[in-house]
């Protein structure tokens, strides 16, 4: 891949929205901190350079600035909304101080023909905007390509320089032809081609994995999940049985969730898997424990305990895996004076301590999540094990209200089967974020055939969610709410009651617990 192309973020909400739309192009990108030096991108090779959108104000006092000398590169540069300010008041133009921000729907007219606009056929598009400030000047060189009710320079360009500037956001969906535009700036402006493309990454890695690794081992811990599945099968690929996966099973998985990896990796993969049976420790561990944070604790720490355990008794082991992604190991950018760039640290991950000894592996951590299921596709793992809900790291530990006993853990699975199994059956497992059960320890009176019961209630909880920030409870029909309710009492012993759950988050969480 000879093509890439550095997204300064300035802290905007949607530097991410930019990168995966980038990459939706086929064309390499990669998130660096505001301040990066023009040398690093020059040792880099960028092709184009993308300033995205920011929270401040260029009037700010420690308002956030690039190194100035990437105007100077003869690279060219994409200035979106902060961006496209920076540029007017770096470059000699005037930005005019807001006092409220315009937010939502515009509408650019085009004024003058430009690259930006190649293909898009109709004279104006609606927009998404969210700026405060706004230009006023053009600098020198520059011409307005496009307005807005509210503003002259709502898109600008100086064509010699290679300089190009929106006031509102093309990465956001709102925006028509809004792909098109970046798209131009990709392939027309900056002479892209679209080599980012999965086989090459494949191919690339591959061999990668193979040099770093020689007669080495790996050992990669195995979720069933999607990142850590889509690395084991490609560093199989790539050194077979040099790689060891181990999937612990804590007694907190769901029905047959242990049966389907084993028969997907050691079956049907041929992988070395070992699979731990930790079952009786996590339980005895957990036993009594009410609250949340110390459960997922103890779980973490039992994590830790059990794979470590495990790796010792191995031998020549050098490599642990892992199936970080980018979105884990952007640095999120330090905006207004705070100090140091902070790395997210991955919750999936359970900290595995640094006495282990091991270098880090991890092939993913250049890609998406959508590209981590393409590339998963094209190793061939299967379509419902790539498209699986989210399930939290502690599992069912924190879907059993309060102290965890098996007799409740046996009463979840059941119930969360019968549910999962409509979700698919009605066609509705695609088209919410999450759909699962919740176990509650109170018990109920209910009446079955002639007798008077007193049993558990389990909490149906179906949401929907772009990126589990925030999340609604998905509206599904009447009849598929009571198929799930009358099939759960029915099948599941020592339940009599479904109720559902009707909470938004936030204020709720996803999870109960
Ligand atoms: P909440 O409950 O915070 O969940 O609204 C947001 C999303 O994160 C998942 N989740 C976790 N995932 N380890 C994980 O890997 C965890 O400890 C954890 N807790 C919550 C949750 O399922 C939802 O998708």
């Amino acid at each position: 891949m000879k093509e890439a192309i550095a997204i300064l973020d300035f802290g905007s909400q949607y530097t991410q929205l930019i990168a995966r739309w980038v990459r939706h192009a086929k064309v390499y990108c990669k998130i660096y901190p505001y301040s990066t030096e023009v040398e690093t991108l020059k040792r880099d090779k960028v092709t184009g350079i993308i300033l995205s959108g920011g929270p401040a104000s260029v009037f700010a006092e420690k308002a956030p600035r690039p190194d100035v000398r990437i105007f100077d590169l003869g690279i060219p540069v994409l200035g979106i909304c902060y961006g496209l300010q920076l540029m007017g008041a770096m470059l000699g133009g005037e930005v005019a101080k807001s006092e409220s921000r315009e937010y939502g729907h515009g509408t650019l007219r085009f004024k003058q023909e430009s690259r930006l606009f190649d293909g898009i056929s109709r004279g104006e598009i609606r927009v998404w905007n969210s700026h405060g400030d706004r230009m006023i000047r053009l600098p020198l060189g520059f011409k307005a390509i496009g307005v807005t009710e509210n503003s002259e320079f709502a898109a600008i360009e100086s064509e010699s320089q290679r300089l190009y500037g929106l006031q509102f956001h093309p990465e956001v969906s709102h925006t028509e032809g809004g792909s098109d535009i970046l798209k131009n700036f990709l392939y027309k402006i900056c002479g892209c081609k679209g080599d980012w493309v999965l086989e090459e990454f494949i191919k690339i890695k591959t061999e990668e994995i193979r040099t770093t690794v020689g007669n080495a081992h790996v050992i990669l811990g195995l979720s069933g999940g999607v990142d850590s599945s889509v690395a084991a099968a490609l560093i199989h690929q790539a050194i077979g049985d040099q790689l060891t996966c181990v999937f612990v099973d804590n007694g907190l998985l769901r029905k047959g969730e242990r049966e389907e990896v084993e028969e997907l990796f050691r079956g049907h993969f041929n992988m070395d898997l070992k699979v731990i049976d930790a079952r009786a420790r996590f339980l005895k561990a957990l036993k009594g424990v009410n609250d949340p944070e110390q459960k997922r604790k103890i779980i973490g720490r039992e994590f830790v305990f059990v794979f470590e355990e495990t790796v010792k008794g191995m031998k020549e082991v050098e490599f642990l895996a892992q199936g970080t992604l980018y979105p884990d190991v952007i640095e999120s950018v330090p905006i207004n004076g705070s100090p140091a760039t902070l790395i997210k640290t991955h919750h999936n991950v359970g900290g595995l301590p640094e006495e282990m000894n091991l270098k880090l592996m991890e092939p993913l951590r250049e890609l998406f999540k959508d590209e981590v299921r393409e590339l998963g596709e094209k190793l061939g793992l299967p379509h419902k094990l790539l498209w699986r809900h989210p399930f939290p790291g502690p599992g069912l530990g924190v879907r059993v209200m309060g102290d965890i006993r098996e007799e409740y853990l046996e009463i979840l699975r059941n119930a969360d089967a019968i549910l999962i199994e409509e979700m698919r059956e009605g066609g509705y497992y695609d088209e919410v974020w999450q759909a699962f059960c919740v176990f509650l320890p109170i018990r109920t009176v209910g009446v079955m055939g002639d007798e008077r019961t007193y049993d558990y209630v389990i909490a149906v909880r179906i949401v929907e969610s772009e990126d589990a920030m925030t999340a609604d409870w998905a509206r599904l029909p009447h009849e598929f709410l009571q198929k799930v309710s009358n099939r759960i009492i029915n099948e599941v012993k020592r339940v009599n009651r479904v109720v559902l759950d009707i909470s938004s988050k936030p204020p709720s969480t996803i999870e109960w617990e």
